[in-house]
């Protein structure tokens, strides 16, 4: 099938590459001429584990091209994704200008029949505004899918090629068939296509990742709980994940979810109940939870120092919101440095693969380090904010020689309790009871 994806971030770039990779001809269109110029001459632009193998040997077949011109891009296409950004705006609310500007464009340049699929996340009832932008232009028929995404970073090509579920919403029974063609590789072992209307498949993915939401925030709270009465959170969590119900994974505490999807998403739904006039209170606790955790380990850190951290110096692990990725966005860590400097301390920070980003945001206010344990050096604490899998089994006796205090702050609880206490280290994690002296 010969398919354009509009977008080349990071939804657009793995939709479009993966695509490819079952044979379809792929066009992705972006405005950025700079962008489309470096994706055409081989130079992936977003770090993802397992695409740039696709992408160099897709743009090799000629299965995968990249133009600025949306009129080049959309010629020959049976089906035209639109991957575009959808940000909070002042309200909370998705700005949904990007999506309407090009669906806008579509409709002056639509000459036979195109299937417009929305793959950003957007709010209920978008579908019905990109018929309307595209129909107040356009003398062909033309079907608008939604067709929401859920890849996980980091493993977004496992997501794509082999997803639990497709959901693909739209009433009309022409596009369901392209669409159902279209997805059907990618589903061999089993797992459905939901086919709904427009509205249920966009509040879908609102929902499953509230959802996911919901459990990290309640798991957050039942480990402060668990500090309080001396319960140990481990345990709780694998007495409750063991119910089918309630599941093993996403119960994991830690200093709070980021990136580019829960925080935007959450606080999206709020505002579309509010728009309801609907007041969505389970998830502006969730997001309240949310903010606080991400501190959760400063108040410990504090009375470490006797409520003193001027002077102190700090190392940190791990900058991207979680580990095999460069994203800092919404990234715990960034809140944790604002709140180390602001309380008069220095900061040494270390990650695998998002220093750059941290670098264009902080700049020289920290300290970059070339390796993690050079970013021990002259520290008088080490803080862990993402479990990258180098910080899993550290050099132990490294870490002892370097620190000035034997202290360590995990917000993602990597390490056996009573093994650190063995160690000789003050250790604080997240939710879990004290070692035995
Ligand atoms: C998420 C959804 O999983 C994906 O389906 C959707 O399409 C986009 O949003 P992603 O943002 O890549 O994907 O990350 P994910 O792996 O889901 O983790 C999200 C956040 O939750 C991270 O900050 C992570 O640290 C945190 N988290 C996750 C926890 O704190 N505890 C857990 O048990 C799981």
């Amino acid at each position: 099938m010969k398919i354009t994806v509009v977008g080349t971030g990071y939804v657009g770039l793995v939709t479009g590459t993966c695509f490819a990779e079952t044979g379809n001809e792929v066009t992705c269109v972006d405005i950025d001429a700079n962008k489309v110029k470096k994706l055409s001459a081989g130079q992936i632009t977003i770090y993802e584990p397992g695409l740039e193998k696709l992408f160099e040997r897709n743009l090799k077949e000629e299965r995968l091209s990249f133009t600025t011109s949306l009129e080049e891009g959309i010629k020959d296409a049976e089906v035209i994704f639109l991957a575009l950004p959808t940000p909070p705006g002042e309200d909370g609310a998705a700005d949904l200008s990007f999506v309407l500007y090009v669906a806008d464009q579509l409709g002056k340049l639509l000459t036979d029949y195109k299937v417009i699929v929305d793959k950003s996340t957007v709010p209920v009832g978008t579908a019905e505004k990109v018929i309307a932008a595209i129909a107040k232009n356009c003398k062909t028929p033309f079907d608008v899918v939604s067709n929401p995404e859920f890849l996980r970073e980091g493993v977004a090509v496992d997501d794509f090629m082999k997803p639990d579920r497709v959901v693909i919403g739209t009433t009309s029974e022409r596009a369901r068939k392209v669409m159902g063609e279209l997805y059907a590789p990618f589903v061999r072992q089993g797992n459905p296509v939901l086919f709904m209307d427009e509205k249920s498949a966009e509040l879908t993915k609102y929902a499953a990742n509230s959802f996911l939401a919901t459990k990290i925030s309640f798991m957050n709270e039942i480990a402060i709980l668990c500090e309080r009465l001396g319960a140990d959170v481990d345990m709780v969590r694998r007495g409750i994940g063991s119910d089918d119900r309630i599941g093993k994974r996403f119960l994991f505490p830690g200093i709070g979810y980021g990136g580019s999807c829960f925080p935007k998403d959450v606080q999206a739904l709020v505002k579309s109940s509010e728009d309801a006039q609907y007041d969505f209170k389970i998830l502006n606790a969730v997001m309240d939870v949310n903010e606080k955790q991400k501190l959760f380990l400063l108040p410990k850190i504090k009375a470490y120092f006797k409520n003193n951290l001027k002077g102190k110096h700090f190392a940190l692990w791990g900058l991207a919101f979680k580990p095999n990725t460069d994203d800092i966005r919404e990234a715990p860590a960034l809140y944790i440095i604002d709140a180390l400097l602001a309380e008069g301390a220095t900061v040494s920070v270390f990650d695998p693969e998002a220093m750059g980003n941290v670098k264009q945001i902080v700049g020289d206010k920290i300290i970059y380090a070339e390796h993690q344990y050079t970013c021990l050096d002259n520290a008088d604490a080490l803080i862990i904010a993402t479990e990258w899998s180098v910080f899993r089994t550290p050099d132990f006796h490294k870490i002892s020689a370097t620190l000035k205090n034997q202290a360590i702050f995990d917000g993602r609880n990597l390490f056996e309790v009573q093994r650190m206490k063995e160690l000789g280290y003050h250790y604080e994690s997240v939710g879990r009871i004290p070692a035995i002296s």
